[in-house]
């Protein structure tokens, strides 16, 4: 990056500090020190004046959005490694690159998963819940009862780096790995894996006893687990989902898991988030995270760092080294 060159780069929301102070150095700053979302509004005026546009998952980059953007906006680099929140067709007709921060949340976001598999099954937020309340009465032969991990058929929807770290954990934990793929993965990583791979989404859901959704969220894997796959899974099927919530008819899976169609489910992420719906709210057979995958404090300087790397790789005139592809 030239000495002189310091773009004007506009971030929405509050980063980690040591990167926020790093940015300060490098880059013509605006922060927005309230850290509440930025309006509709305050998205169009802000990249209608800045090069470099730093969002997060919260902030809907929509083609109206960018419709508002000048000739000056060069870069949306990203701060989280899910671009689904930001419209890339609108950003490529404008000549704007897209950027994101893959790799460094990797083991953080397979730990919340992983975390979530021995959740759920095994009632750790009820049995939480029992003791502050004051109701356990101590050890019972059959108190609150759960489903052994150890030796289940785990089902894993994409296999990309998060799919993947989260079977090297289940393998360490006795589960067998079967995964659904756009891709299938080379001989010597299913091996490495023991994961068997499974052509037909279908075939695999009507398989197994946990099904954890690792995939990106596209126009093709929107409701992707809707009525009819939730009726393949058996009743003592628990389902996770820590990638996004518009991957699962939320409506559906309520109802699935209100019947007992499904056993459970452990959920990071929500369709409409923060909002999640009364009937989700009141279930006992589920675990309700905030969107906590990459929330480390070292994930989140990592990500804050990729996307320093970016900017500068991009301002000193360079493709920058996590550009996004439609
Ligand atoms: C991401 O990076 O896409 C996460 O969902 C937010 O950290």
């Amino acid at each position: 990056m030239t000495e002189t060159h310091r773009p004007k780069t506009i971030v929405t929301r509050k980063l980690p500090a040591a990167v926020e102070a790093r940015m300060a150095e490098l880059f013509d700053l605006e922060l927005n020190a309230s850290d509440v979302p930025m309006t509709e509004a305050q998205l169009k005026e802000a990249v209608a004046r800045c090069e470099v546009f730093v969002p997060t998952v919260s902030d809907d980059i929509t083609a109206d959005v960018l419709s508002a953007a000048g000739s000056q906006l060069k870069l949306i680099a990203n701060f989280g490694v899910g671009v689904d929140h930001i419209d890339l067709a609108a950003a490529r007709a404008k000549d704007i690159l897209v950027t994101n921060t893959p790799g460094v949340l990797t083991e953080d976001t397979a730990d919340m998963v992983m975390a979530l598999i021995l959740a759920v099954p095994r009632r750790l937020a009820e049995g939480e819940k029992q003791v502050r309340a004051g109701k356990w009465r101590g050890w019972a032969p059959t108190g609150m009862l759960g489903h052994r991990v150890n030796g289940k058929r785990l089902g894993i929807i994409g296999m990309g780096r998060i799919g993947r770290a989260v079977a090297q954990r289940a393998r360490a934990f006795g589960l067998e790995i079967h995964y659904h793929n756009r891709h299938r993965l080379p001989d010597q990583v299913e091996e490495e894996l023991a994961a068997t791979h499974h052509e037909d989404l279908d075939d695999m859901l009507a398989d197994i006893d946990i099904l954890t959704i690792n995939c990106p969220y596209t126009s093709e894997t929107r409701h992707l687990i809707d009525e009819q796959r939730l009726a393949l899974l058996g009743s003592d099927v628990y389902i996770i989902n820590a990638a996004r919530g518009e991957i699962i008819d939320e409506q559906a899976l309520t109802d699935a898991l209100e019947k007992g169609t499904i056993a459970g489910a452990g959920l990071d992420v929500y369709e409409n988030e923060p909002h999640i719906g009364e009937r989700l709210l009141a279930l006992e057979n589920v675990v309700l995270l905030p969107h906590l995958g990459s929330a480390t404090f070292e994930g989140r300087e990592a990500m804050g760092d990729r996307v320093i790397a970016n900017i500068r790789v991009w301002a000193d005139g360079h493709r920058p080294p996590d550009q996004v592809l439609e």
